[in-house]
C-alpha cells in the first residue's frame, strides 16, 4: 500500500481494541491432524439434537429429506429473516416453564417478552456489558477462575474487571460476602457476572447465594447468571426468576446441551424492560434463518428428547470418567464438581506416593503430548487460580472415553519417562 498522506492506524484505533489479542484456539494448531478427538471446548460430542425427521415436519406435514427442510428457497433465504423471532422465543419459555421448579411455580411464567436471542451466550454477554456499562468509567464483577469472554468483551467495550475470586479451598465457591462488599464499595460496577454451574469448575452455585447478591441492599446493578450447562446439572434453572428479581438475567445457549455450538443461539432471559432494551440494542437480523430453522426443530418435543437421550449419555460417560481416571499413576484429584459436560481434573509431577504434588508443567506437557501422538486435545487450566496442575477435559461419547482415558496414560508414562520417573 502507498500512500501520500501518512496514516497511522494507531493513533486512529480505539486504545482499548489495539490491545484485543486476537481470539487463538489450540485447534487451530492441529487443523492437519485427521481424526481429532474434540474434548477442549465443551461442546457434545454425542451430536446435535435435531431428529432428522422432526427437522422435516417443521416445515411441512409430509416427510421430507433434511436437505429440503433446509432448501434455500424453503427458508427464503433471499429475504431477510424474522427480526422479532417471537414463535421461537415461545418455544424456549414453554422449555423454561415446564421444567421450572415447584418452588418457582408462583413467579409468572416466562413470555416471549421476557427474552433477547444473541449470536450465541457470547453475544448476550456483550450485549449486557455495552447496555450497563459505560466506556472508560464503569465496571464488571467477575469470579475466577471463570469464563473468559466476560473479561474479553469488557475490554473490547472498555470496561474494567473487578474479581471477588471463588473460594478456591472451599470447592470453588462463590463468596457472595466478598462480592457483596466490593459492590458496597464501588457503585461503578455495573453487572455481576456468575457463572452457574461455573466453568471451568464444574459446579452448580446454590441459589441462596446467588439471592444473596440480587439482594444487596445498596447496590443499584444487574446479577447475570451464566447458566450455559443447566441442562447437565441437577437442580433447575433460574430462568422464571427474571420476573421476580428486576435485576437479574440469566443466560443460557444452545451450544452444550442441544449440541448446537454450530448454529449460534444463545438465550438472555430477563424482565421484560431490560429485555426491550437488549433487543432494542442487538442487531435487528441477528438471528439468520438457518439459524431459527434450526432451533425450532431442536425445540420439538423429538428434539428435546434427543437431547435428553444425549444428556443421559454423556452423563454416563462422565461417570466413567469418575470411576477411571483416579486409577491412573499421576492422577492428583478432581477438581470443583460435576454438574457439567466436563470435569477439571489435576496431575501430580510423579506417579504418586509420598510427596506428589501437582504440576503445571506436566500438566501442560501430558496436554501437549495428547494432542501431538494422538490428537485428543483438552484444555489446560493451569495458571486458572486455584488449579495448579489442571486439565479440562470435556465428556466424549463411549469410545472417546476409552480413548482418552488410554492416552492420558500414556502421555503421563512418556512424561514421567522423560523426567526419569515410572509409573
Ligand atoms: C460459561 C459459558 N458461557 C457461555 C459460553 C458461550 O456459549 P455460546 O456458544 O452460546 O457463545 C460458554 C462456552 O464455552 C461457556 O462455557
Amino acid at each position: 500500500m502507498t500512500n501520500e498522506r501518512p496514516f497511522d492506524l494507531t493513533k486512529c484505533v480505539r486504545p482499548n481494541i489495539l490491545a484485543l489479542p486476537p481470539y487463538t484456539s489450540m485447534r487451530d494448531d492441529y487443523l492437519d491432524h485427521t481424526n481429532l478427538s474434540l474434548l477442549d471446548a465443551n461442546e457434545n460430542s454425542f451430536g446435535p439434537s435435531i431428529p432428522v425427521q422432526e427437522v422435516a415436519s417443521t416445515f411441512r406435514h409430509d416427510a421430507v429429506s433434511i436437505q429440503s427442510a433446509l432448501d434455500p428457497k424453503r427458508l427464503q433465504l433471499h429475504r431477510y429473516p424474522d427480526a422479532q423471532q417471537i414463535k421461537l422465543k415461545q418455544l424456549f419459555c414453554d422449555l423454561r416453564n415446564t421444567t421450572c421448579e415447584e418452588k418457582d411455580a408462583a413467579v409468572k411464567p416466562l413470555a416471549p417478552e421476557n427474552v433477547c436471542l444473541g449470536v450465541g451466550s457470547d453475544e448476550s454477554i456483550d450485549l449486557v456489558i455495552r447496555a450497563f456499562c459505560a466506556p472508560g468509567r464503569d465496571k464488571i464483577l467477575i469470579c475466577p477462575p471463570t469464563y473468559g469472554m466476560y473479561e474479553v468483551s469488557a475490554q473490547a467495550n472498555d470496561v474494567t474487571v473487578v474479581t471477588a475470586n471463588l473460594d478456591v479451598d472451599n470447592g470453588f465457591a462463590l463468596r457472595p460476602e466478598a462480592i457483596d462488599e466490593a459492590l458496597s464499595e464501588d457503585p461503578l460496577i455495573k453487572v455481576v457476572f456468575i457463572c452457574s454451574p461455573a466453568n471451568p469448575t464444574g459446579n452448580l452455585i446454590p441459589r441462596a447465594e446467588i439471592v444473596r447478591v440480587l439482594e444487596h441492599p445498596t447496590w443499584n446493578g444487574i446479577v447475570v447468571v451464566d447458566e450455559a450447562y443447566i441442562d447437565f446439572a441437577p437442580g433447575g434453572s433460574l430462568a422464571r426468576q427474571v420476573n421476580k428479581w428486576p435485576n437479574l438475567i440469566v443466560t443460557q445457549t444452545l451450544s452444550k446441551a442441544f449440541g448446537l455450538a454450530g448454529i449460534r443461539l444463545g438465550i438472555a432471559y430477563s424482565q421484560p424492560q431490560i429485555s426491550q432494551l437488549l433487543n432494542n440494542l442487538k442487531g435487528p437480523y441477528n438471528m439468520s434463518a438457518p439459524t431459527i430453522a434450526l432451533a425450532t426443530a431442536a425445540l420439538q418435543p423429538a428434539g428435546i428428547a434427543l437431547m435428553e437421550a444425549n444428556k443421559r449419555a454423556m452423563i454416563e460417560q462422565r461417570k466413567r470418567l469418575l470411576r477411571e481416571l483416579p486409577k491412573i499413576s499421576g492422577f492428583g484429584r478432581f477438581l470443583g464438581g460435576y454438574d457439567a459436560n466436563f470435569l477439571l481434573v489435576q496431575f501430580l509431577d510423579k506417579p504418586g506416593g509420598q510427596g506428589a504434588v501437582p504440576d503445571n508443567a506436566i500438566t501442560a506437557a501430558v496436554a501437549h503430548t495428547l494432542a501431538i501422538n494422538s490428537g485428543v486435545l483438552v484444555r489446560y487450566r493451569g495458571i486458572e487460580p486455584g488449579c495448579v496442575g489442571s486439565l479440562r477435559i470435556t465428556v466424549g461419547t463411549k469410545e472417546e472415553v476409552d480413548n482418552v482415558l488410554l492416552q492420558i496414560q500414556m502421555a503421563l508414562e512418556k512424561v514421567y519417562s522423560g523426567r526419569g520417573q515410572t509409573a
